[in-house]
């Protein structure tokens, strides 16, 4: 596995679509029962993972929490851009055999330089502008989303190239992530916070609200109850699970897993498992894990 991607070589992969990797015989492909790695700072990506699971339940998988660098949506482009690639290279040379980046923080600040350097398929994910589009009556969409991921160039070009004729209120959520984590949902902090980040949507009478960070749908039911009724919210757990699942299909790694999870944190498991614990609802023994 480490080799195959040292060599560049892809097992017939077209998703990524650069012609600089030869195509690996059908032996070398043999990767199916290799795990597929998930990553986010923290414990959002596992609301990915959970409908990763559901819809590929032959597959084993290890999920990462970057815990010690929690939140990414603080920091800048070029430290996001350097960690992604390390912890991918450093997924990939542990075995796996494709790559979720549940962090839409991450995506933005990364995506590309992660698929430049690796080669296993990797699907990365960003906020639900154009199924929003899609699903307005009001015309008017908002998205919560972190600071880092609100400021990018790809966000920038998402709101350009599909809601150019919808009014789009984006809203930075700062703090919200870590608080999730820390005080968990249903906290006093939780509540203030989106008192704040909600109310702006509710006063525009968006219809649709995208959650653009993976964290937010642990606290999908607290914003809903701040919109008014019949609006949607939309998060992107399910796309994800579909595009991995073709990526899969398209390579010839689909199943050869038992639903085997593992997961790991680059920061002190004993202050994660309790927070797992309550956002997943699984006792899940949680390793120690440098990426390097
Ligand atoms: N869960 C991450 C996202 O989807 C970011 C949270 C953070 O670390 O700021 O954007």
């Amino acid at each position: 596995m480490v080799g195959l991607a040292r060599m560049g070589i892809r097992c017939g992969l077209s998703a990524d679509n650069d012609n600089n990797h030869a195509i690996a015989p059908f032996w070398m492909c043999r990767m199916t029962s290799h795990p597929i790695a998930v990553f986010d700072s923290g414990l959002g990506g596992l609301t990915v993972l959970r409908a990763l699971r559901e819809r590929l339940p032959q597959e084993d998988f290890f999920y990462f929490a970057d815990t010690r660098f929690l939140p990414y949506g603080d920091r800048t482009e070029v430290f996001l851009r350097e960690r992604g690639v390390l912890i991918a290279e450093a997924l990939v040379k542990r075995g796996a055999k494709a790559l979720v980046i549940a962090c839409n923080t991450a995506t933005a600040a990364a995506a590309e330089a992660i698929r430049a350097a690796i080669a296993v398929p990797v699907v990365a994910l960003e906020p639900g502008v154009k199924p929003a589009v899609a699903l307005t009556s009001s015309g008017v969409i908002g998205v919560l989303a972190t600071t880092r991921t609100l400021a990018s160039e790809r966000f920038q070009r998402l709101v350009g190239n599909h809601a150019n004729h919808h009014r789009v209120i984006a809203q930075a959520c700062p703090g919200l992530a870590e608080a999730i984590e820390a005080e968990g949902p249903d906290s006093a902090q939780v509540a203030t916070l989106l008192d704040t980040f909600v109310a702006p949507m509710a006063a525009a009478a968006a219809d649709v609200v995208v959650l653009g960070c993976t964290h937010y749908p642990w606290v999908a039911a607290a914003i809903a109850r701040r919109m008014p009724p019949g609006t949607t919210l939309l998060d992107t757990g399910e796309p994800v699970a579909r595009q991995l699942e073709r990526l899969l299909a398209a390579g010839n790694l689909l199943g050869g897993g038992t639903g085997r999870l593992t997961v790991a944190t680059s920061g002190a498991p004993a202050s994660v498992v309790a927070t797992v614990d309550r956002l997943f609802g699984e006792k899940l023994k949680i390793e120690h894990w440098e990426p390097r």
